[in-house]
């Protein structure tokens, strides 16, 4: 398969920052492939370059995939690799580099006249777990609050039982936080300013009898300082957490720990055995990184996010890896995501057990692309 001609073009991401969009034509069509970016982003992710620089850069290096027959995907992203040289992107950039792997990874696939899901050989839908609650920064105990079914039947039943929680979310929070006036944060969640413990009330009852269960993205490395978790001891914060989780029967807990501190997770998921305890900031969609973390029996969850590692198979290598181990897989969005929804053919693709994506807004891109793919799924 072969491109006849690449270009490259500054667009928005959802947080109105500038991303780049790659498109690719080539006789069956056009495809084009655009790159999310963190706002609390994990500290050993791969280099991500500010767009100017990443269109100087692509003109230099289009001609060593412009017109060239390529066999594979792993063909497109060692090549990447070879040009860049280095550990993590530093030299091209990892978002340059996922804006290509995702523009082969659609050609390969529309050359064989398959979505990208289907090419990528999966058939399994993942269960949604998405955000309906949470803050940004310090301020926030904790920077995100999920739900998630219990039981699936089908994608879109759980899609739709969870957009009737988050709308019932939005009257409660308006109920207990007068300052609350419908507003939302950079996932379209609900940035509702309560503590930890009233908002998880809250979610108990919205979700009480509907099969739901909650989650929780900590994103701990944002309130480390070094020494504590903004104002809590590291056995405080601990503390803290464990009683969340008994008292809310939360069944997922994403960087309860800061990124460097393989020992606490392990402690925490064997202390919480039926939790799921994921691994983001921690792991970095990163091999290397897995590797220590399963040592150290760090976590029993991992979260995927492509942008983290830079090309798609570098994702699917890291995916592959956690399930041989027997770890429980999430493919997540970003906070500055785009209008691309190839995170749900991803999702499927690769057959992760769950989809970490946003509840409303630009958001639903995603939730619906996952809806359509059930259908064709289940014919
Ligand atoms: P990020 O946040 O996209 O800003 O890293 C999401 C998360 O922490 O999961
Ligand atoms: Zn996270």
């Amino acid at each position: 398969m072969k491109f006849e001609r690449l270009k490259i073009r500054k667009v928005l991401n959802t947080k109105s920052n500038l991303t780049i969009e790659v498109e690719g034509k080539f006789n069956k069509g056009r495809v084009r492939g655009s790159v999310p970016a963190g706002t609390s982003a994990g500290k050993h992710e791969v280099v991500s370059l500010p767009v100017d620089r990443v269109i100087r850069k692509f003109k230099l290096l289009k001609k060593k995939f412009e017109g060239v027959e390529f066999s594979s995907l792993e063909e497109v992203d060692s090549l990447l690799h070879e040009i860049d040289g280095t550990e993590n992107f530093s030299k091209i950039g990892g978002n340059l580099a996922l804006a290509i792997s995702y523009v082969f990874l659609k050609g390969f696939a529309l050359n064989e006249g398959l979505e990208v899901f289907e090419y990528l050989g999966g058939k399994k839908l993942p269960k949604p777990l998405c955000n309906v609650a949470g803050g940004w920064g310090k301020e926030s105990e904790i920077q995100e609050y999920l739900i998630y079914p219990k039981v699936q039947r089908s994608i879109a039943a759980s899609i739709f039982k969870i957009a009737e929680v988050y709308r019932q979310l939005g009257k409660m929070f308006k109920k207990y936080d007068k300052t609350f006036n419908m507003g939302k944060n950079y996932e379209s969640a609900w940035a509702v300013r309560l503590d930890a413990k009233k908002i998880l009330t809250i979610i108990s009852k919205a979700i009480e009898g509907k099969g739901l269960v909650i989650g929780l993205d900590v994103a701990a490395s944002d309130r480390w300082d070094g020494k504590t978790y903004v104002g809590r001891s590291e056995k405080e914060h601990y503390t803290f957490l464990k009683r969340l989780v008994k008292r809310f029967g939360i069944g997922y807990v994403e960087d309860p720990f800061h990124e460097d501190d393989f020992e606490t997770f392990a402690k925490f998921t064997k202390e919480m055995k039926r939790v799921m305890v994921c691994g983001d900031d921690l792991l970095v969609t990163n091999v290397k990184r897995l590797e220590t973390a399963l040592k150290n029996k760090s976590v029993n969850t991992v979260l995927v996010k492509p942008n983290q590692i830079g090309t798609v198979s570098d994702t699917i290598a890291f995916v592959k890896m956690a399930k041989k181990h027997g770890l429980k897989t999430v493919l997540s969005h970003r906070s500055g995501e785009t209008d691309d929804a190839i995170i749900a053919h991803l999702a499927v693709g690769l057959e992760t057990d769950y989809a970490k994506f946003g509840t409303s807004g630009e958001r639903v891109v995603k939730l619906n692309e996952l809806i359509r793919i059930e259908e064709k799924i289940k014919g």
